[in-house]
């Protein structure tokens, strides 16, 4: 007889995530046209299903494993979001959501970007493996935009580099400035 499994298997990630939002279209706009996240299909209504749901699949950079990386499903119940998000404060279960861009001049675009659409910019940190703004949705979910340092930066202090913080100017060229590696947590 095959030997039982002793514990958990460490699965490889996270597959997606499923957000209830207030107002599909609302949310398309900020995950879709703000956030460059592209609907590959929604979910289509069967007559036989007892709670029938409108729902939009999203997916980033595609690679072979990939398919979706986000739904939203329409939730129009919600309540309302905070006025000003805050990673430490408020009612909201979702505290954020990281999304990570391929390198440090496609994360500088994109912030110009949500800059020059008017998108507030909450928190601007340096962590030691990553390099973040802190925007939000308009459900009140935070999002964290970010690329990855190379991991020869963090990688012998990951509880360091997590606790490491940075904060930057919020406004104007000085958030996308290019700003040093740092690798000593200590
Ligand atoms: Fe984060």
């Amino acid at each position: 007889m095959a030997k039982r499994p002793a514990g958990p298997v460490t699965p490889r990630g996270l597959n997606h995530l499923v957000l209830n939002v207030r107002d599909l279209d609302e949310a398309h706009h900020f995950w879709s046209d703000l956030l460059g996240f592209q609907q590959v299909g929604e979910l289509h209504q069967r007559e036989d299903d007892p709670s029938p749901m409108v729902m939009r699949f999203y997916s980033g950079a595609t690679d072979d494993l990939s398919h979706h990386d986000i739904a939203l499903v329409e939730r129009p119940t919600l309540p309302p979001p905070p006025e000003n998000w805050s990673m430490s404060a408020g009612e909201c279960a979702v505290n954020h959501i990281a999304i990570t861009y391929p390198d440090q001049e496609s994360w500088k675009q994109q912030v110009e970007f949500l800059q020059d659409q008017g998108v507030k910019i909450n928190v601007r940190i340096d962590h030691g493996m990553t390099h973040s703004i802190y925007i939000n949705d308009p459900n009140g979910y935070g999002v964290e935009v970010l690329y990855d340092l190379p991991r020869e930066v963090w990688g012998h202090d990951i509880d360091g580099a997590l606790n490491y913080a940075r904060f930057l100017p919020t406004e104007g060229d000085e958030v996308t400035e290019e700003t040093e590696y740092v690798s000593d947590f200590s």
